[in-house]
């Protein structure tokens, strides 16, 4: 019988190459981190669309699967699919030494894995609203001395100039405070999703104080990132999304008024299909 290190470390494996990546750092990131220290016992809740479904026992090896687990099934906060993450953790590929600020951490997996991938030199600060997963979080990450877990929402809060803020709540528009603290060169990658149907997983890199380039990497569903949605924004996102393909994104605009390659546009930002200027 196979040990739950080896079904690990084919799982880590199969979610960063199916995602298209071969980053060897990324797959040693979830061959390492234990998906079970950080969802409670056994047997586990398995999201199937509307509802759950429990694991057949509590053998850790059912989590190495591409599955989503609830966490908090009666708010239906997931332990959210791990092929999605992989593909937007090797899109970001945060190097060794990064400020990442992770908003949702539910109860810490992923804010685990970015803690791996930036190392004992990087720091990873972790929002989660719901002061009970936030308590589950800062106990499970207690052994990682790079990780500040912070139980309020991250819209509220100015935060630190980061390399990678990652997203896991889905918003209608990237907040201004959040586009504020990227540095040059940092990236937001973020579930922008309309009130109704799948969003996308959007990537903005910071190529100089004015310029973002954009793109989306997947179509992705996320419960609601609060104080990052507004009814205006959706309607846009939603049109653009029944209109244009996602692969037509290709910048972000702060500030001035759409053009005719606006792809989608919320209060004081847009989205364009046009590719950034140069810097
Ligand atoms: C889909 S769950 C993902 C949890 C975790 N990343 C995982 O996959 O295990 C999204 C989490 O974001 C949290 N959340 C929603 N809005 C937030 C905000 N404004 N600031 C911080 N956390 C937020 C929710 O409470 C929820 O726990």
């Amino acid at each position: 019988m196979n040990t739950t290190a080896e079904f690990r470390r084919f799982y880590a494996e199969f979610i960063v190459k199916s995602s298209g990546s071969s980053d060897e750092r990324l797959i040693e990131a979830f061959a390492t981190v234990p998906r079970e220290d950080y969802l409670g016992a056994g047997p586990w809740p398995v999201n199937v669309g509307a509802g759950y479904i429990p694991t057949i026992s509590d053998d850790p090896r059912h989590l190495y699967q591409d599955i989503l687990i609830g966490l908090a099934p009666e708010r239906r906060i997931n332990n959210g699919q791990p092929s999605l993450h992989a593909r937007c953790l090797a899109a970001a590929a945060p190097a060794f030494g990064a400020t990442v600020v992770h908003v949702g951490t539910g109860t810490g997996y992923y804010t685990a894995v970015l803690a791996t991938l930036v190392g004992p030199q990087g720091r990873v600060l972790a929002f989660e609203r719901e002061p009970d997963l936030a308590a589950r979080a800062a106990n499970h990450l207690r052994p990682f001395q790079n990780v500040e877990v912070r139980a309020e929402s991250a819209t509220e809060v100015v935060l630190p100039t980061s390399d990678l803020i990652y997203v896991n709540a889905g918003a209608t528009h990237p907040p201004p405070t959040w586009l504020d603290a990227l540095a040059v060169g940092g990236q937001l990658v973020m579930p922008l999703t309309p009130n109704e149907g799948l969003g996308l997983m959007l990537q903005v890199v910071r190529k100089s104080h004015t310029v973002f380039a954009a793109s989306a990497l997947c179509r992705a569903s996320f419960i609601a990132c609060v104080g990052a949605r507004d009814d205006a924004a959706s309607a846009s996102l939603s049109a653009a999304l029944k209109r244009d393909s996602v692969e037509e994104v290709r910048s972000l605009h702060r500030g001035t008024l759409p053009d005719e390659t606006a792809w989608c546009a919320g209060a004081g930002w847009w989205l364009s299909t046009a590719a950034p200027r140069d810097v």
